[in-house]
């Protein structure tokens, strides 16, 4: 038997195609583009953060002649009146530092913005993001979870067919603030995807600013007087990679915050990590229900009003090449996994920078040291 014959016996049957041509094997596709940011999960420890003064970005660009000049060559569409703008025309990767102090402001005003067709920031590599990051903070070392080979600061998100998705609960939805529990949380954050389903995995952000501006002005007046208790010991319970490289804290937050560019107030409460409003007693608390988690009457309401406010939310669909910048201060987010039945990967990397200690929408408010 010849080779060329045996070649075509064992040709396959997956392969042939009803013109008689070829597809590529498997084997044979494509290697991973983006495979030296593949997770890796180092069992570095690390130290509790350090407290720092923080300069925002936003409030260097107040001064700007025109602070939206960034935006003079972009489409701007807003995805809701009061929060939220989708934008086209904009290279993140060649913005000046003063650009950049205007990105922080505008992101800040709208709270979220996704940015489109940013191809050459996310190929520029995990050296790139981290330089990015540190424009606007010390960037946050994420305690548990993997990160690319060498740069512990940029977060990934990675699932693929082989992930198991959590399909116990009527939702995936949780509402959150990322890193609330620790003394400085996160402000300007950035998102974005190297690879995705085709569809699915969208994200929903909700204006914390929009929620507070709604509620009566008795009950306003009621929350500014309030402190609330964040703790990141129930989140690293079960970790992926089974690494803690930070020890979790506790910390006192108050129950509303003041940007400190724009002088919004924000409610800064969230049911993944908000355990408590401090100095309320049991009967308060709970109203003489049962409760299993003893979160608070007072926070359910609120995590209720958060998750049932359509009006304040955003929803961010994740076209290829899509970049989000948020700001941890005045939105909450929440991630859906919806996709785990399409066995597609989905990875993204999230770049995290620190700000300042909460302000107390109350000036008169004392956080204790
Ligand atoms: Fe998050």
């Amino acid at each position: 038997m010849s080779a060329t014959l045996t070649s075509t016996i064992v040709e396959p049957v997956s392969s042939l195609l009803l013109n008689g041509t070829t597809k590529k094997p498997e084997a044979e596709e494509e290697p991973y583009k983006y495979a030296h940011l593949m997770p890796v999960y180092s069992k570095d420890k690390y130290p509790p953060l350090e407290p720092f003064n923080h300069v925002d970005g936003g409030s260097r660009a107040l001064t700007h002649t025109n602070p939206r000049s960034f935006l003079n060559n972009a489409n701007v569409v807003e995805l809701t009146p009061n929060f939220g703008s989708d934008v086209r025309g904009v290279n993140l990767a060649e913005l000046t530092p003063d650009q950049k102090d205007e990105l922080a402001l505008e992101v800040a005003r709208r709270g979220v913005v996704v940015f489109r067709d940013q191809m050459d920031f996310i190929d520029r590599g995990a050296a790139f993001y981290t330089e990015w990051g540190r424009h606007f903070g010390p960037l946050h070392i994420h305690p548990t979870s993997g990160h690319p080979e060498g740069f512990p600061y940029i977060h990934l998100v990675y699932k693929d067919a082989n992930s198991r998705f959590n399909t116990e609960g009527l939702t995936t939805t949780v509402w959150h603030s990322d890193f609330s529990f620790e003394l400085q949380p996160p402000g300007l954050t950035t998102f974005f995807l190297l690879s995705q389903p085709k569809s699915g995995g969208d994200t929903l952000y909700s204006s914390q600013v929009q929620n507070f501006r709604t509620l009566s002005p008795i009950m306003q007046d009621f929350l500014r007087t309030l402190k609330a208790t964040h703790s990141g010991f129930d989140s690293l319970r079960s970790t992926k990679g089974g690494v803690v490289r930070r020890d979790p804290i506790e910390t006192i937050h108050p129950v509303v915050r003041r940007h400190p560019v724009t002088g919004e107030e924000a409610l800064y409460v969230n049911k993944q990590f908000t355990r408590k409003i401090v100095g309320m007693k049991k009967e308060e608390s709970d109203g003489g229900l049962t409760s299993d988690d003893n979160i608070d009457l007072l926070l359910n309401f609120l995590y209720d009003h958060i998750a049932k406010s359509g009006d304040h939310q955003a929803r961010i669909k994740w076209e290829p090449m899509s970049m989000v910048l948020w700001d941890n201060r005045v939105a909450a987010h929440s991630a859906i996994s919806d996709y785990g039945h399409l066995k597609a990967r989905r990875h993204g990397a999230r770049i995290t920078p620190q700000a300042e200690r909460p302000i107390p929408a109350l000036a008169s408010m004392k956080m204790a040291d």
